[in-house]
């Protein structure tokens, strides 16, 4: 990807930031994810006083985008204070949709920290192939 595009989306992940729902953590997080058909969608946590029911910025980010029919994305960036990884249901969420997919993920001053693949971030992934590919 461009560096450009990158530095775009940290700080429109940067930006949403301060949208995030964060009562109880206060660790907020913002993500900003490119479709393959150019749009961006962004995304922030959003906690719940019933905690298991919070959701992080990065699935909002793809559910915003899939709910509009979106199926395809380029990259996604995630930025927090100290530019924490995305957790085990954001990357099995992100696995749905791509191993190929871009991860860029920043800190709160647009550092970025690490760049991967949802393939880097989820080896072994349990994928949709797995149900589909012996129905053909
Ligand atoms: N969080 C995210 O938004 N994304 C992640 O990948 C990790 C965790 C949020 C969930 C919760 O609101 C806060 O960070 C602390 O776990």
């Amino acid at each position: 990807m461009e560096p450009e595009t990158t530095q775009k989306l940290i700080e429109l992940a940067l930006a949403a930031r301060k949208w995030a729902y964060v009562p109880y953590s206060n660790y907020a997080v913002g993500a900003a994810l490119l479709t393959d058909s150019g749009k961006i969608y962004d995304g922030v946590n959003i906690e719940n006083a019933a905690y298991p029911d919070t959701i992080c910025a990065e699935r909002v980010a793809i559910f915003k985008a899939a709910s509009e029919g979106e199926r395809h994305f380029k990259a996604i960036a995630v930025v927090s204070s100290n530019g924490g990884f995305p957790c085990g249901s954001c990357r099995q969420v992100m696995a749905e949709f791509g191993l190929d997919t871009e991860v860029i993920i920043a800190d709160e001053n647009g550092r970025v920290i690490h760049e991967t693949t949802v393939n880097g971030l989820l080896p072994g992934a349990f994928t949709p192939e797995m149900l589909f590919k012996d129905r053909e």
